[in-house]
């Protein structure tokens, strides 16, 4: 079988540029060069491209990828049949992409933005398509489409920017009306838990959405939820699978981007420990909701398994989720039968599936 041309993006103008790296030095390191010709393009925070010539994960991992002299400006061109388009030292080269594997996370990346152009250009790539990668994106937006389901869902509150600017008070005094400290407070557009905190009280309640509003222009204010945090892995398309939950018990007051990156002691047990029969609904409650956001390829549905009620509460999903060896989606499926290796060749092939 002829080989792949892969072109893998890493980086990103995303808060998440820095996971992306290392989710993708992880991918880069377990494809099969046998199957695959690899053409890994690095993006700066600063939105510029550059096809990396080296082949040092460690480099991509902590950054310093962005000096090596091999890296050549490059980009995805939108124009059908074109491919990557190099700009070498003497001359600009186009080589031809059969597939692409965005190993982004965050905004330009997850949301839709980059699925666009690969639209344009007529190349398959691994993941959700525009509208399912925007609404998953989206924390209020993904609320509404899985509601029409049996999955049950943390009660929010959703504020404009706007709104919060011109009547603090009233968004505050109404939140307070709704729930009881503690409450949770995201951007709706986020991921990492950047922007996310936990507001004990009216100041917190301010400075919680205060500190949302620097990352997007909507804000949900949740009722908390006391109880284990469950992750599950759904792969495929017209007919994906559910891998068996995964837990996170995080090493702070909740799984905060300190716990999640900086610590490395958060818990996790695979499987969770929950019984059987919870297990089987949290399964089939996250092919639900893959299904409600018409999902493709891959996504990490997670949940809430409530310490009052045993009963799951959907917390949100991810259409690229972390990839690193330690996270949760290649380990879950590790779990449920299927290697890491054999993961990234079934996710290419499910982009390539029908095309
Ligand atoms: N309603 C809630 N109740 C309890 N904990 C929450 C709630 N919402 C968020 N959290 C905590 O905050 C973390 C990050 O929130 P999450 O909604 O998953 O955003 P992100 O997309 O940034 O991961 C969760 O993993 C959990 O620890
Ligand atoms: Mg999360």
């Amino acid at each position: 079988m002829a080989k792949i041309n892969l072109l893998l993006l890493f980086g990103g103008v995303s808060t998440e540029h820095e996971v992306s790296r290392v989710s993708a030095a992880s991918v880069m390191s377990r494809l099969d060069r046998d199957k695959y010709n690899l053409l890994p393009v690095g993006i700066l925070k600063s939105g510029q491209w550059f096809l990396h010539g080296d082949d040092d994960f460690d480099a991509i991992s902590d950054g310093r990828w962005e000096k090596s002299k091999g890296n050549l400006p490059a980009f995805l061109s939108p124009s059908r049949g074109d491919g990557l388009i190099v700009f070498g030292t003497e001359k600009v080269a186009k080589i031809p992409v059969d597939c692409v594997f965005p190993v982004l996370h965050g905004a330009n990346g997850e949301d839709g933005t980059m699925q666009g152009l690969f639209e344009v250009a007529g190349i398959p790539y691994v993941g959700s398509g525009i509208g399912a990668s925007a609404n998953a994106m989206d924390k209020s937006v993904t609320k509404v489409l899985v509601e029409p389901y049996q999955v049950e869902q943390a009660d929010y509150m959703l504020v404009q920017k706007q709104e919060f600017e011109r009547e603090p008070q009233k968004i505050v005094e109404a939140a307070e009306a709704k729930f009881s400290y503690p409450v949770f407070v995201k951007p709706s557009s986020s991921g990492s838990s950047v922007g996310v905190s936990k507001a004990k009280d009216r100041e917190g309640l301010h400075s919680a959405l205060c500190d949302a509003f620097r990352y997007d222009g909507k804000a949900l204010i949740e009722e908390m939820i006391e109880g284990q945090e469950i992750e599950v892995a759904v792969l495929g398309n017209g007919e994906p699978i559910a891998s068996v939950p995964g837990e996170i018990v995080p090493s702070r007051e909740f799984y905060s981007y300190e716990a999640k990156y900086i610590d490395n002691s958060s818990g996790l047990f695979i499987p969770a420990r929950i019984p059987e029969e919870t297990s089987q609904i949290v399964r089939q409650k996250a092919l639900d909701v893959y299904r409600a956001l018409s999902c493709r390829g891959l996504a990490r549905v997670d949940f809430f398994v409530r310490k009052s009620d045993g009963k799951a509460i959907f917390n949100e999903i991810n259409t690229i989720p972390g990839f690193t060896s330690i996270s949760m989606y290649p380990k879950l499926f590790e779990a449920t039968g299927i290697s890491y290796g054999e993961l990234l060749d079934r996710l290419i092939g499910l982009a390539m599936e029908n095309q």
